[in-house]
C-alpha cells in the first residue's frame, strides 16, 4: 500500500509497429537508470487529462535505460491510447510510475506455456528473453487476427525460433485451447490478451481441473458490473476497533481516504493494484482483475472489491 514512485520521463523515440501499434521509449532525463523491472512487469502512464493506463514493459529488464511500450489504438478504448497515438513524439514528458508485476513468473518452475492474443503479447517478449537465456523449456502460443495485425512479432522470431506457434484468425488457424490444456498437463499456463482469450483459457483450465497455481491471467480491463448489486456492509478497522459503515453506493476506497487512511490510488477500477489492502476476516466480493485467488485470501482492492457482511481490515 506504499505509495508508488512516479516519475517525469521523457520520449525518446516512437516507432510505427503496425497499422494500430506504436512503440515508445521512455527514459529518464537526467540518470542514466530507471528502476529496475521483472518480467511481466508493467508500469502507469498517466496522461495529461489526469487518466491513468497500465502498460506492460516488453523491452530487456537487464537493459535498464529505457523503459518500452507497445500501445494499440484501441477504438472502443477510453482515449488514452488514442491520446498516445496522437501525441507521442520525441521530447515528450509525461509521468510514468515505477514498474509494478502481478504476473508472478520464475522461470525456474519448469515447462511453460503462453498464450497471446494481440497486444497481449507484450508481457510475453521478457519472459520468452529470460526463458531463452535461462534454457527453460516453453512454448509461446500467439494468436492475432492477421499477419499484419501481430505486433514484435519479427523481435519475438529471433528471440523464440520454432517455439513460437502462431495462430491467424484471417487464415484460418486457430488456437484450440481446450486441447492444448489437455496435452501440457504439468505446465505453468500464462494468458494474456482479449477478454475473449482469457475466458476461453479460464473456462478450459475449470474443466481440465488446472490447479490454479498454475494459471497465471493478465487483464487491463475491469470487469464488467452486469448484474452485480453492490450492498451496504461494515468495516472494522483491527488496530484501533474503529467501525465504519461502506453504503451501497460508495467504495470502500472512499470510506476509508474520507476517515483518514491515505490510501493511494490509480485506477479505481481494479485493474493496476495500486490500492491493495490486507484483510484479517470476513467475506469479500472481489472485484478487481489483479490478485490470484491465493492472494485473496488476505487482500483485497478496496476501490472495487466489498465484503459480504463484516469485513477486519489490517490497518
Ligand atoms: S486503484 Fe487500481 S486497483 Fe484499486
Amino acid at each position: 500500500m506504499a505509495d508508488r514512485l512516479i516519475m517525469k520521463l521523457s520520449v525518446r523515440d516512437v516507432r510505427t509497429e503496425t497499422r494500430d501499434v506504436i512503440v515508445i521509449n521512455f527514459l529518464h532525463p537526467r540518470r542514466p537508470e530507471l528502476p529496475a523491472w521483472s518480467a511481466g512487469a508493467h508500469v502507469d502512464v498517466h496522461l495529461p487529462d489526469g487518466s491513468v493506463r497500465q502498460y506492460s514493459l516488453c523491452g530487456d529488464p537487464k537493459d535498464r535505460s529505457v523503459y518500452k511500450i507497445a500501445v494499440k489504438r484501441e477504438a472502443d478504448s477510453r482515449g488514452g491510447s488514442a491520446w498516445l497515438h496522437d501525441n507521442a513524439v520525441a521530447g515528450l514528458g509525461l509521468h510514468v510510475s515505477a514498474p509494478r508485476n502481478h504476473f508472478d513468473f520464475d522461470p525456474e518452475r519448469g515447462r511453460h506455456v503462453l498464450v497471446a492474443g494481440g497486444i497481449g503479447i507484450t508481457p510475453f517478449v521478457p519472459m520468452v528473453r529470460q526463458l531463452v537465456e535461462t534454457g527453460q523449456d516453453f512454448v509461446l502460443h500467439y494468436c492475432t487476427r492477421s499477419r499484419e495485425t501481430a505486433p514484435l512479432v519479427t523481435e519475438l522470431e529471433e528471440i523464440c525460433g520454432a517455439k513460437l506457434r502462431r495462430w491467424i484468425s484471417e487464415e484460418g488457424t486457430r488456437l484450440d485451447v481446450a486441447t492444448l490444456l489437455s496435452a501440457e498437463g504439468n505446465s505453468e499456463l500464462y494468458v494474456c490478451g482479449p477478454l475473449n482469450l482469457i475466458s476461453a483459457v479460464e473456462d478450459a483450465a475449470l474443466h481440465a481441473s488446472w490447479p490454479e497455481e498454475r494459471l497465471h491471467m493478465e487483464r487491463f480491463t475491469a470487469l464488467a458490473n452486469g448484474d452485480f448489486e453492490p450492498k451496504p456492509f461494515d468495516v472494522v478497522i483491527a488496530s484501533s476497533g474503529k467501525e465504519f459503515v461502506v453504503p451501497a453506493d460508495r467504495s470502500l476506497l472512499s470510506v476509508l481516504n474520507e476517515n483518514g487512511f491515505a490510501i493511494h490510488s490509480t485506477c479505481e477500477t481494479g485493474v493496476c493494484g495500486t490500492c491493495e489492502c490486507e484483510y484479517l476476516e470476513g467475506t469479500v466480493q472481489h472485484r478487481d482483475v489483479v490478485l490470484t485467488p491465493q492472494k485473496r485470501k488476505s487482500k483485497l482492492m478496496p476501490c472495487v472489491s466489498r465484503g459480504k457482511g463484516a469485513l477486519v481490515l489490517d490497518l
